[in-house]
């Protein structure tokens, strides 16, 4: 098992529901678990149940974010914390996009900047990027949530050759729906969000990408699980759109 060849990791997103669940595996496996988030109250009440050192840092603070990784000798690091906002990008605001853009991607790319020359130089670590169907599959709306995901893709599959000759391992989990507060923070009203997108499914919980998680790292370490992609059984991506364009649909008659 690959998990007593490491000693520290550390998970962002720790504060919300698929990155509470790994912190908690994590910790189970013996790991000393650093857990970040923004949310004060919520990594508390975390390390009140699970043995973990919180964090409560805003990660698109690059300085500060940095900071704090370089007094760490990370092994693990589980890049999870993300943001998503409905809507193409002609229609969401500048915020919104930078947002998007500075957690999901630029606060992954510094994440790794500031770990892997210590991962290198002790020829031991696993880096672990959660991306979402969202990163592999067109789907209508949320476009820059898509563009930020499979930016991550493509960074993950970069990076394996990049360390390669290295003990480190590089995995991409790409989870379709989990049952988690995003779809409230997407939609704006929890309660409606939790009727449209989890009540009545049966979908996946957080504890289900934590034990793949737990799968990947526990793996032997000449071993690199490169990408899980994980549904719900009764969830699939596909579908073929055509649409009739008329004459009147383009303002005028032929
Ligand atoms: N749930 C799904 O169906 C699903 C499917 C595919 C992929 N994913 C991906 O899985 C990951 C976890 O999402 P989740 O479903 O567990 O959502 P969640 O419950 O909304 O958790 C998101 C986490 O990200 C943290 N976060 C956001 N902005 C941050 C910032 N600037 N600095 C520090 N932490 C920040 C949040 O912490 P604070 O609120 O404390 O800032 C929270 O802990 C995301 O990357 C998401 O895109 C989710």
């Amino acid at each position: 098992m690959a998990f007593s060849d490491y000693k520290v990791a550390l998970v962002t997103g720790a504060s919300g529901g698929i990155g509470s669940a790994i912190t908690e595996r994590f910790a189970q496996e013996g790991l000393t678990v650093h857990a970040i988030g923004r949310n004060q109250d919520k990594l508390e009440e975390l390390a009140s149940r699970v043995k973990c050192v919180p964090h409560a840092i805003d990660i698109s603070d690059t300085a500060a974010y940095r900071e704090l990784l370089k007094s760490l000798e990370v092994d693990v690091i589980v890049n999870n914390a993300g943001v998503d906002h409905k809507g193409s990008i002609h229609t969401l605001s500048a915020d919104q996009i930078d947002a998007q853009v500075t957690i999901n991607f630029g606060a992954v790319l510094h994440g790794i900047g500031a770990v892997l020359p210590g991962m290198i130089e002790r020829d031991r670590g696993h880096i672990i990027n959660i991306t979402s169907i969202a990163a592999a599959y067109p789907f209508k709306s949320n476009t820059v949530y898509h563009a930020t995901k499979a930016g991550v893709r493509a960074l993950t599959n970069q990076l394996r050759t990049d360390v390669l000759g290295k003990r480190i391992r590089v995995t991409e989990i790409c989870p379709a729906r989990v049952a988690t507060e995003i779809f409230g923070k997407v939609h704006g009203n929890p309660k409606q969000a939790q009727k449209d997108f989890v009540e009545g499914y049966e979908i996946l919980q957080p504890k289900d990408i934590a034990n793949a998680i737990g799968d990947a790292v526990g793996a032997p370490s000449y071993a690199n699980i490169s990408c899980l992609e994980i549904l719900p059984t009764f969830q699939a991506v596909g579908g073929l759109e055509f649409i009739r364009h008329t004459a009147d649909d383009a303002g005028g008659k032929d």
